[in-house]
């Protein structure tokens, strides 16, 4: 079985990692979108809520699996019995630190390999801070991320503000 592992942040998920998610699950058995669980980081979205808006957006994908990791990448990736990471490229600055995590990656296990898809030209600029920040100004988010989590970034972004006035 030919399985690959999605790792990210995805707070929030957009329409750029919906169609990499897309594309990457038509060419393999199963894609496994691994959530990470960063204690280093505070996320908009804990990592529960993260993948509940993954498995709404990708509900119609059938082998798509969305689970929470913590920890390295790709200790994750063997626990999955996948041979690959899926990662993707939206522009020229990117690159850098893909190529650093991809090489880093395979420097501790040279089994595992990374696959880049380049990001689809119309969401190539669509990033989860660009949402937030969009969101945060009640700007229209409606093209940058999927109609099924829309609604609980607005709610969880004026929730947030509500309680920086108090
Ligand atoms: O969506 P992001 O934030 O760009 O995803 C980054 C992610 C989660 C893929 C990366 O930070 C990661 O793999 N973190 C887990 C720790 C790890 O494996 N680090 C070594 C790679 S340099």
């Amino acid at each position: 079985m030919k399985r690959a592992v999605y790792p990210g942040s995805f707070d929030p998920v957009t329409k750029g990692h919906l169609d990499i998610i897309e594309r990457a699950a038509a060419l393999v058995d199963e894609l496994i979108v691994g959530v990470l669980n960063n204690n280093a980081k505070i996320p908009l979205f804990s990592v529960e809520e993260r993948v509940n808006m993954l498995n709404k957006a990708t509900g119609h994908i059938p082998n798509v699996r969305v689970e929470a990791f913590s920890g390295l990448s790709v200790d994750f990736v063997r626990r999955c019995g996948a041979g690959f990471i899926v990662r993707g490229l939206r522009a020229v600055t990117d690159f850098e630190y893909e190529l650093q995590m991809a090489q880093t990656n395979r420097s501790i296990d040279c089994g595992i390999d990374t696959l880049f898809f380049t990001t689809a030209l119309e969401y190539a600029y669509i990033s989860s801070t660009i949402v937030k920040e969009v969101a945060s100004y009640g700007g229209d988010i409606s093209g940058f991320v999927p109609e099924a989590v829309k609604d609980q970034i607005y709610c969880r972004i004026s929730e947030t503000q509500r309680e920086k006035c108090k």
